[in-house]
């Protein structure tokens, strides 16, 4: 399973990435709000640090002025993945710039048939948000589970990018389902390292090490 980045800060994204397990980073308007930094800037300051896809999404509404901001988008770098929201036009922008060989991750995606449009328009990527989904009263995971299923049917290549990433229990629910990729907030990724019987493990370990009076080298 893929482990992308939720978030444009570059110190959380140089941090994770120095771990060797950091596949990716998806940001979103909101995120670049957040950071507070120039959009091209930040951006091309991210894909340097990274060498999987970078997504960076697209704010037009309409086709063309879709098309217009992915064109200077695809120029900050080799791995920058053009993303749009799920609408007919931004559908229509995805199937124009796979076709061109340019990476494109479909978000906002709630139901399992928005998911088989993405595919259908050639989508590298379909980002359904579980947490929102879950916030709204509906079953997020089981989202997950509907479009693995379609996607099997009928061999699409899309890769599920499981997003709005609250808690490690999602990402151990998507990795079941067998979802491709998942975009976490650095925090959801630095708790997936930690258990308390792991810290505790160590502490006894070290205390009785202490006793040996010995050195490793
Ligand atoms: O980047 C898209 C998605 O991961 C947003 O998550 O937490 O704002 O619902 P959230």
């Amino acid at each position: 399973m893929k482990f992308f980045v939720d978030t444009a800060d570059t110190a959380d994204i140089a941090d994770l990435a120095a771990t060797g397990l950091l596949d990716g980073v998806t940001t979103n308007p909101s995120l670049i709000a957040k950071a507070g930094r120039d959009f091209i800037e930040v951006t091309r300051e991210i894909c340097g640090l990274v060498s999987g896809p970078v997504s960076a999404e697209v704010v037009a509404l309409d086709h063309e002025g879709m098309m217009r901001e992915a064109e200077v988008l695809r120029k900050i770098a080799d791995n920058v993945c053009i993303k749009v929201p799920l609408t007919i036009d931004g559908l229509k922008t995805c199937k124009a710039l796979t076709s061109d060989g340019t990476m494109v991750n479909v978000t906002l995606c709630f139901s399992a048939t928005q998911a088989l449009l993405a595919a259908k328009a050639g989508a590298s990527f379909i980002s359904p948000f579980v947490g929102r989904h879950d916030d709204n009263g509906f079953d997020g995971m089981q989202l997950i589970a509907d479009i693995r299923l379609i996607y099997d049917n009928y061999d699409y290549g899309t890769e599920i990018l499981v997003a709005s990433v609250r808690h490690g229990i999602h990402v151990l629910e998507a990795a079941k389902i067998g979802a491709d990729v998942m975009t976490a907030p650095p925090a959801v990724i630095r708790g997936l390292f930690k258990h308390v019987l792991t810290d505790k493990g160590i502490e006894g370990f070290l205390a009785d090490w202490a006793k040996t009076g010995q050195a490793i080298g």
